[in-house]
């Protein structure tokens, strides 16, 4: 069995020693990968375009292709992938718009009945300008396109009203993205991410998440790719789960089915759950990074053939482990903004399981860091409290010049 896995992050290596722990034999190969990924698979280098990728799967007779990275779901890899008869996870470019296109996911929201916080859409600064200064309340601006995760800007007052549309609409800091934007009620609460299998009838949904999206402590500072996650999300109580289930879950599914957007592959819905509500923010149409690092570790079912039997039009169940997990992500200082990489990691080698490279690789028989989020290291426990020291005790193994990570993560 041969398996291709598209992305370069801790992901994705945590994806690929998942389906390796529960079946050594199989190949696996990672475009672009990381240091981590050219350890237990082959980093397939030299494919400019998601067509080149499907000739290479096809001429190496890849079994299977698993999505990581929306860059590439965006790209109509799944399309491509699908009209050269290949097997591949994620969704078709169509139903990719549920996460690259902001405005269509709001729109699948409203159609469906899918509980999301009160929002309108605008195509020119003045009218935005207009409609907010009859506002008193916090807003989340967004960019109508995903602009790499960075185009959200949480605004409470007039003078950051306007910065922020300025930003978006005026100077064009997050591109095209920012030409059509939505103005969203801001709530106050608790994020949770749930990750779920999609076979195209059902959703299955895993254990609730969290992550921890700020590069500071207490959720301060800038946003960033994700600085570490806990499962399960301690917010998600039974009357939540409900909730969620029917004011959010089943509708979609209605709505995917009626709209012809089904697919085999995760849908990860971003929820904030208020005093007594879940509400939906987001579709994400691939699992989270860094939440697959917490994720895979607890499950006791074969990934793979969760995978096979959606192909297959089987009944998927997905049994989990007991137990809790907290990942925590070292980075170089500077990330999300301008940092060095290139530097030592020493303690690599003395690091017990669950641990993932983000952005390190080896040169010269040695570790050193390559990007902005380098490691990700991984505690399970009987408790959250319990994994968190395990995940903590291990970071202290590592080493290396200006390395950051926050310390509040499962706290
Ligand atoms: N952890 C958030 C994301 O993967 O988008």
């Amino acid at each position: 069995m041969k398996i291709l896995i598209l992305g370069s992050g801790g992901r994705e290596h945590a994806i690929g020693k998942k389906l390796l722990e529960d079946d050594h034999s199989i190949h696996l190969y990672f475009y672009p990968g990381n240091g981590g990924t050219s350890i237990i698979g082959k980093n397939i280098e030299n494919h400019h375009t998601v067509l080149d990728l499907g000739f290479f799967a096809k001429k190496n007779a890849i079994d299977i292709t698993i999505v990581g990275s929306e860059i590439f779901l965006l790209e109509g890899v799944v399309d491509i992938f699908q009209n050269l008869e290949l097997k591949i996870v994620g969704p078709h470019y169509l139903a990719a718009r549920l996460e690259g296109d902001r405005i269509f996911a709001k729109s699948f929201m409203k159609k469906y009945g899918i509980r999301t916080p009160k929002y309108n859409i605008f195509y020119c600064y003045e009218k935005a300008m207009h409609f907010l200064k009859k506002n008193t309340n916090s807003v989340a601006i967004k960019t109508n396109g995903i602009a790499a995760g960075k185009g959200v800007i949480l605004a409470h007052n007039s003078y950051e009203y306007e910065k922020a549309l300025k930003n978006m609409m005026i100077e064009k800091k997050f591109g095209k993205s920012g030409d059509q934007i939505i103005i969203e009620k801001f709530l106050k609460g608790k994020e949770a991410s749930i990750i779920s299998f999609f076979n195209g009838k059902n959703i299955i949904p895993f254990l609730s998440a969290k992550d921890y999206k700020k590069i500071g402590e207490n959720e301060k500072g800038l946003n960033t790719g994700g600085m570490g996650s806990i499962v399960p999300n301690p917010y998600m109580t039974n009357s939540i789960w409900i909730d969620f289930k029917k004011n959010i879950l089943e509708p979609t599914l209605k709505g995917l089915i009626i709209e012809k957007l089904t697919f085999f592959g995760f849908l990860y819905f971003g929820l904030m759950i208020t005093e007594d509500k879940v509400y939906l923010l987001e579709y994400n149409t691939r699992i989270g990074d860094p939440e697959a690092q917490t994720l895979f570790p607890l499950m006791k079912s074969n990934f793979l053939k969760i995978i096979q039997s959606s192909f297959q039009d089987k009944e998927i169940y997905i049994d989990w482990k007991k137990l809790c997990s907290c990942c925590v992500v070292l980075s170089s200082r500077g990330y999300p903004e301008k940092y060095e990489s290139g530097k030592i990691i020493s303690g690599l080698n003395s690091l017990k399981e669950p641990f993932y490279v983000a952005g390190a690789k080896k040169k010269q028989e040695k570790w050193i860091t390559s990007s902005g989020r380098v490691l990700n290291i991984v505690g399970i426990g009987n408790t959250l409290k319990e994994a968190r020291k395990k995940a903590y005790d291990q970071v202290k193994k590592i080493k290396f010049e200006n390395l950051y990570f926050r310390k509040d993560i499962g706290l």
